[in-house]
């Protein structure tokens, strides 16, 4: 039996004990868990008590990183190497974010020095538009960007804008993913295209749905402005052969190398709306958050590493516990982009059948997430989370300071996060439950069936982030962090998290379909699709 299989056999076992005992006795149990279960990093807390784990679990899940060989795979990711075998590329957007003047290479050629020349360009450009130097087609400076991406070129620069965007902006961002034309009508709706930047963002520049929406609003500018409307067009890609047939003029598009993947392109031009509506300056700032969190990953000890114990706390409860979803909630408005931006992170990434050699995973992969923005979610999905039949374990995020607003209200916010962590983990007894009834005078006959219905039963994980604000450094940090962690889960799993085989069968039918929807000859279909196609074709 090789190491890697006893590693997970003794994570095996020690789930199965853990799965029956309450993780709130641990704290009576091991004096110094707390302590050991919080780690500073690079300006976020990561507390994983509330995790099923005692201590000793935790060096079983130790044990299966080493032998997983986590660290020497981190070298070998941060070394440029081919990590994403199946397309025999490296995954390498540290480099993205790196001090600059750093010196990455990717697949053996260096990288950084154009890297640092890009963030100048897109700096210069960004602080062009802002000043109003750089005008439109009719002499008006551009004051609203209509950012036209979808999946890895959408969710994260969105995500961004809404978590740092001014109350009052200069440049208003809008976002256009989806190809249902509702969302670019919306996003066009009392817009001047005099004074309107369209940047298109796809990293393939193939894909339907941008290309379908990128095409829609160059129509809109063109119409109104006629040809002179390019210069409102930025392409931002790294199919540069396909950027210039679109329109945009030479110095607005924006190339990256193929060696950074969809979903961890955010720190790349893909972020250049985020530049231009936030400031080169906050941009900066957001990628020398990620950097810290990379230099933390690549140095701190296994035993003190956020990515790697966040990671280890999700693979015990989904491979040991069998705990194959997990809601992400963050108590912070500014954040409920989150849960979207981490199911491309974590889902494509991992989900994943097959190992990197081709062979079937010998344990269940990524877990579904799914969440929202607390205290919504309070009335939403935590009536299940407390007392549904399935056990959910949670990430709570948790911001101290307020952005703005009231803090009387940021206090009532906290208050609710850490209540509900506390209710989840604790619990509520059916005997305290009864007691309570009887106080009240209810009759006995009434409080046999009230009181299971009002017992909580607890022991419920949850992994608690706080961040004492939400500016742009931790913001990079968070959002490195679950990179990191999803990287070292599919180590752990054997797998490769940069490739994403599984969306390309829906993409291919569904030009199939577009072309018996739009007269052509019908194909050859399941019974239920042709009756489908027979009643939608115009
Ligand atoms: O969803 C599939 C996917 O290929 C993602 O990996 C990617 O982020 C998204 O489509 C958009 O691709 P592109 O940036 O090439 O338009």
């Amino acid at each position: 039996m090789s190491d890697l299989t006893a590693a997970w056999g003794r994570l095996t076992d020690a789930a199965a004990k853990a799965g029956a005992r309450r993780i709130a006795s641990l704290f009576d149990a091991e004096p110094g868990r707390l302590d050991r279960l919080t780690v500073e990093a690079a300006g976020l807390e990561l507390e994983l008590s509330k995790q099923p784990w005692s201590l000793a679990d935790l060096d079983v899940c130790l044990d299966l990183a080493k032998a997983a060989q986590v660290e020497a795979a981190r070298a070998r990711f941060f070394a440029g190497e081919p990590v994403n075998s199946s397309e025999h590329r490296a995954a390498l957007h540290m480099a993205l974010r790196a001090p600059k003047g750093s010196n990455f290479k990717a697949d053996g050629g260096p990288v950084s020095a154009a890297v640092d020349a890009m963030r100048d360009r897109m700096a210069a450009f960004a602080n062009a538009i802002r000043s109003g130097a750089l005008k439109g087609a009719t002499g008006k400076p551009f004051r609203k960007l209509v950012h036209i991406g979808i999946g890895g070129s959408d969710f994260g620069p969105r995500l961004v804008w809404e978590a740092l965007r001014p109350l009052d902006a200069a440049i208003e961002v809008r976002f256009v993913a989806n190809v249902d034309p509702a969302e670019l009508a919306f996003a066009l709706h009392g817009l001047d295209p005099a004074e309107t930047l369209v940047v298109v963002v796809s990293k393939t520049f193939t894909t339907q749905e941008t290309m379908t929406n990128a095409k829609a609003a160059r129509d809109w500018l063109r119409a109104a402005l006629g040809k002179a409307a390019d210069s409102h067009l930025v392409a931002v890609s790294s199919a540069l052969k396909e950027t210039a047939a679109f329109g945009a003029p030479d110095d607005q598009v924006f190339g990256f190398g193929d060696w950074v993947g969809g979903r961890y392109s955010v720190w790349s031009p893909v972020g250049l709306s985020c530049v231009i509506g936030l400031g080169p300056e906050v941009f900066e700032r957001l990628l020398a958050g990620a950097a810290a969190m990379d230099a933390h990953f690549q140095a701190a000890p296994l035993a003190a590493n956020a990515p790697v114990l966040l990671a280890l706390a999700h693979v015990f409860n989904r491979n040991g516990l069998g705990r194959p979803v997990r809601a992400v909630v963050p108590y912070a408005q500014r954040l409920h982009l989150l849960p979207n931006f981490l199911q491309q992170l974590e889902m494509e990434s991992n989900g994943k059948q097959v190992t990197k050699d081709g062979k079937p995973a010998p344990h269940h992969t990524a877990q579904a997430v799914f969440g929202d923005a607390g205290t919504n979610v309070q009335h939403a999905f935590f009536q299940l989370m407390h007392q549904g039949t399935d056990i959910i374990p949670t990430d709570f995020i948790a911001v101290r300071e307020a952005s703005e607003g009231d803090p009387a209200a940021q206090t009532i916010l906290l208050s609710n996060v850490i209540a509900q962590a506390e209710a989840l983990m604790v619990g509520k007894p059916e005997s305290q439950v009864r007691k309570e009834l009887a106080e009240k005078g209810v009759a006995a006959a009434e409080i046999e069936t009230l009181a299971p219905q009002r017992t909580f039963p607890g022991n419920r994980p949850s992994a608690f982030i706080l961040l004492d604000r939400l500016d742009p450094e931790r913001l990079g940090s968070l959002l490195a962090l679950y990179e990191h962690k999803t990287f070292v889960e599919g180590v752990l799993w054997e797998i490769n998290s940069f490739d994403q085989w599984g969306v390309e069968l829906g993409k291919s039918l569904a030009t199939k379909v577009l072309g018996e929807l739009q007269g052509g000859p019908a194909g050859a279909h399941d019974p239920s699709t042709a009756r489908l196609i027979g009643k939608l074709r115009g």
